[in-house]
């Protein structure tokens, strides 16, 4: 069997090829077989993107057994904005030819491929969380769902007040919500880059699309006109009988300042036949909560790791971001696929603080005695300030004192809760 599988690179404009690559990424993900317009879409979508496959002779035919998908992207990290980023995707393989090593064997060539290519980081969404730590990713991002009782709303008089106005967006105009999506990314840890390719995609509304059918998107402008928020929301009619129980489902939500974010949870929350709200991939630390006389109004949870992370090169990722805490740590980064071990002094000094109160890191490697030995995964985790280095090293996950793993906490400790409202 082995001497007949080969690699190859897919050319997404190449219809014919596409589908036979397509076919089986979507089986593999339980999904129907695409249609010839979705094939279209998707190359389209895909062009600038990096699609490998294995291919194997089956009954005389060559048909591909797996796929990859890799693209440039940037992912912000904290206190420093975006930085570029692989983002890796659609990794496939069918279930005839699972636990052979072939998500091993495309995984393994692309993050080579991404540290030669200078990326310091990869990122992916995992189906499920036993695979990808064995390729040196650990979670990094957390995110919630929300369901709210409408009748129970009534905002704080301390709140933000509502200001600036609301309107219905058409289908296809998604140039001020592009812009909105924009400025909310690069300021939350996490934030991926959404192209323009990605929007035109969203403008698009119908079955598994960005928004449904019935989906509508409200604007949010200040008082001078500029667009500083939306919401996009499909909606179900669960009526009993004739007592209405509408449920607005929340797709995506932006806000650049708390109040167009209450004016858009307001108006979500007050539409008439509409008995509940719900929004999935929701922040952690969501503000909502906080701007009612009943937060228990919002029911949360559960709470799921979403974007993982993964150090391709070690020195690069750490003096990447910023940090809040100081002090000086010598770190041992240990890669079980040996593409970024590396011990690092990592030194945050206060005198270096910014205007805005992150401070640069001076990141050196050094052969001096390591205060914390830890595997790349979890260096990962703790980038963006989503995981605790505390409970990292009583879980027995990394190898220092308990004073070490409280002066790590305490670097890469972030003021909001890094998020990733977008899915790849
Ligand atoms: C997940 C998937 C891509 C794995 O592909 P694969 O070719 O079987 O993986 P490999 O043979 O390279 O496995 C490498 C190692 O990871 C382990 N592994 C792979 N998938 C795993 C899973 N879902 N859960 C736990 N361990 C897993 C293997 O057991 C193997 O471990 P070993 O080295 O100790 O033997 C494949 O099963 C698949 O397509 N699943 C459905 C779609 C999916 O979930 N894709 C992931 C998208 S993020």
């Amino acid at each position: 069997m082995g001497t007949q599988l080969r690699v190859t690179q897919v050319d997404p404009r190449d219809r014919d090829a596409l589908r036979a690559w397509y076919v089986p990424s979507r089986a593999a993900f339980l999904e129907a077989a695409p249609t010839e317009e979705d094939l279209r879409e998707r190359g389209r979508e895909l062009a600038d993107h990096r699609l490998s496959a294995v291919h194997d002779t089956v009954a005389g035919e060559d048909r591909v057994v797996a796929t990859l998908r890799t693209f440039d992207s940037e992912l912000t990290v904290p206190g420093s904005g975006p930085v570029s980023v692989d983002a890796v995707s659609t990794a496939t393989v069918l279930p005839t030819h699972r636990r052979r090593g072939l998500l091993t064997r495309l995984l393994t060539a692309d993050l080579d491929r991404a540290r030669h290519a200078g990326h310091a980081f990869a990122a992916l969404v995992a189906a499920e969380a036993p695979i990808y730590g064995r390729f040196g990713f650990g979670a990094a991002t957390r995110a919630t769902s929300l369901v709210v009782d409408n009748s129970r709303v009534r905002f704080r008089p301390d709140a933000p007040a509502a200001t600036g106005s609301l309107e219905f967006v058409p289908a296809g105009r998604t140039a001020e919500l592009a812009a909105v999506h924009d400025r909310t990314r690069r300021h939350r840890p996490g934030g991926l880059l959404r192209d323009e390719v990605w929007w035109e995609a969203a403008g698009r509304r119908g079955e598994g699309r960005w928004l449904g059918p019935r989906g509508h998107v409200v604007l949010h402008r200040d008082e001078h006109g500029v667009a500083d928020g939306y919401v996009a929301y499909d909606v179900t009619d669960d009526a009993v009988g004739r007592v209405p129980g509408g449920t607005a489902h929340v797709r995506d939500l932006a806000a650049t300042g708390p109040a167009a974010y209450r004016s858009l949870w307001e108006f979500l929350t007050s539409i008439d036949l509409v008995r509940t709200t719900r929004a999935g991939n929701r922040p952690v630390d969501e503000l909502l909560p906080h701007l009612l006389q009943d937060p228990r109004a919002v029911q949360t949870g559960p709470v799921d790791d979403l974007l993982w992370l993964r150090a391709l090169d070690v020195p690069g990722a750490l003096a990447a971001r910023r940090y809040l805490g100081c002090g000086t740590l010598v770190l041992k980064v240990v890669d079980p696929l040996g593409l970024a071990d590396a011990t690092v002094r990592l030194h945050v000094a206060a005198q270096r603080c910014g205007a805005d109160g992150w401070v640069c890191a001076e990141v050196t490697t050094t052969d001096a005695e390591p205060d914390v030995v830890l595997p790349v995964g979890e260096l990962s985790s703790l980038l963006l300030g989503g995981t605790s280095a505390v409970a990292l090293h009583a879980a027995g996950r990394l190898d220092c004192t308990a004073s070490a793993a409280f002066a790590l906490a305490t670097l890469v400790v972030t003021p909001e809760q890094p998020w990733c409202p977008t899915w790849f």
